[in-house]
């Protein structure tokens, strides 16, 4: 793996981003569907398929269970899981994609049995998979460990349904059980299930291919089993809510006119709300949202924000938008009610000038605005990565940003999109590294 850096001349305040920018497709809503290819008997077709490393790792795992990935077009891929017969997930690769956990649903269901890993520890918590272990055990299901790895088989080959309250909303439980369903014998009801569109998604996928499944949208879920579906049409990945919340959020604080384009406003709603009380002017349409003005004479006002599930505050949204609180003034707050180590990037953005007290792991204070420096950083995971180069293009003078791979893993190419609107960066190899097996960073 090539080790890579970016390199940004910050802007030190000033508002010179113009142009448009393209949100490309959801990484974690073409996971789940790329996992789902074991329901279906025919070849799956995903289009607008963004391009960045968690898909490669997804497609590299389900080649070695079997599967045939083919690519069509240049962000259309297709996967066929008939001659699949491996219900074994390789250890070194699903523990760099936590979203490996998604496979574990529909291969049980497929093949009566399951292997895998515990995904391992993770730098924004503790990432448990409870959820799983206890709801495969309520389908009907045996769970051992043997030689590092948890072997799910299900009595008599087949899932049965079964009804399974989350104790926690969990987006990829909620995925996963949802796919266990779809073949196991009878009817599964879910309770307290995640509603984040990359899950209302997968389930209209589904159900548009032959899967019996009711209340999508809403806290419980029916599904009532069957046999294998069929890809009747192909699969078009709704487009990153998270991505463009990170140009809203780059626009707010450095553009007087940015073109968010190929959007869904109505999945950020939370985000526009809370940035127009503080004083950015937005403009949306069906699948665009434009960043208007220089914002209020008096600047920006703070506002504060608690990460929930959808449609409440994403979590994964909470690092860039503190880096825009940084910017307001006033005391803003951010409570993170969903990951214990996801403020931990904050310390960085001190050491850049901002004023931010830490009270316990998941909730600081922001004092503002502050003036951010440039500073060498180091990305900790894919979104405070992704905040950090935001962080880099407001500040005064030159940001280094290292482990690049992390926010390749999530945004496909991202320093050309930011060049293309005014943004001085630039990736720069630092060395070629070997990675040892089992070594890789876990991903989300
Ligand atoms: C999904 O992770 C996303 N990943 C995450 O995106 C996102 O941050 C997260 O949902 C929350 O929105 C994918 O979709 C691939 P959870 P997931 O289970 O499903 C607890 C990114 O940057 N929990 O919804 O793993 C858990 O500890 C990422 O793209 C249990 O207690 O998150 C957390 O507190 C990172 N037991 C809460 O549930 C379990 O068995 C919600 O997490 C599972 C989860």
């Amino acid at each position: 793996m090539a080790k890579e850096k970016f390199i940004i001349n910050g802007l030190g305040g000033e508002k010179t981003l113009k142009g448009e920018v393209s949100v490309r497709g959801s990484k974690n809503a073409v996971l789940p569907v790329m996992a789902s290819v074991f329901l279906f008997k025919d070849t799956l077709t995903i289009k607008n398929a963004p391009l960045i490393e968690d898909v490669a790792r997804m497609s590299e795992l389900l080649e070695d269970m079997g599967v045939s990935v083919g690519k069509k077009g240049e962000r259309v891929l297709e996967f066929s899981s008939k001659k699949a017969s491996d219900p074994e997930l390789d250890s070194v690769i699903s523990k760099r994609l936590r979203a490996s956990v998604i496979l574990t649903g529909p291969v049980l269901a497929r093949f009566g049995k399951v292997s895998f890993p515990h995904p391992g520890g993770c730098v924004i918590g503790a990432r448990p998979i409870d959820l799983f272990l206890e709801g495969f055990k309520k389908m009907g299901a045996n769970v051992s460990e043997r030689e590092g790895k948890y072997v799910v088989t299900a009595t008599g080959g087949k899932l049965v349904g079964a009804e399974i309250f989350f104790k926690v909303q969990s987006v990829t439980a909620t995925e996963t059980f949802i796919m266990a369903g779809v073949l196991a014998k009878g009817k599964t009801v879910l309770k307290n299930v995640a509603i984040e569109p990359e899950v209302t998604g997968l389930a209209d996928y589904l159900v548009s291919c032959g899967a019996k499944i009711k209340g999508i949208g809403t806290s419980t879920m029916e599904i009532t089993g069957g046999g294998l579906l069929s890809a009747k049409k192909p699969y078009t990945t709704i487009p990153d809510r998270l991505e463009a919340g990170c140009f809203l959020i780059l626009g707010a604080l450095a553009a007087k006119d940015l073109l968010i384009k190929n959007c869904d406003p109505s999945h950020l709603e939370i985000v526009i709300e809370l940035l127009r009380s503080s004083g950015v002017e937005i403009e949306t349409g069906k699948n665009f949202i434009k960043v208007k003005g220089d914002g209020p004479s008096e600047g920006f006002k703070a506002v504060s924000i608690k990460t929930h599930e959808y449609p409440g505050f994403p979590t994964d949204i909470q690092a860039p938008m503190t880096v825009f609180l940084t910017q307001v003034g006033g005391e803003s707050l951010v409570f993170e009610t969903i990951f214990e180590g996801r403020l931990n990037f904050t310390q960085d953005l001190v050491k850049m000038g901002a004023n931010i007290t830490m009270f316990d792991p998941h909730r600081v204070m922001i004092k503002g605005p502050t003036p951010l420096k440039g500073k060498e950083l180091e990305g900790p995971d894919i979104r405070a990565g992704l905040a950090f180069v935001i962080a880099g293009i407001i500040a005064k003078g030159e940001s280094v940003i290292n482990n690049v791979y992390y926010i390749d893993r999530g945004y496909e190419k991202i320093e050309e999109r930011l060049q293309a609107i005014g943004v001085d960066i630039r990736r720069v190899p630092v060395e070629e590294i070997v990675v040892a097996p089992g070594a890789a960073p876990e991903t989300a």
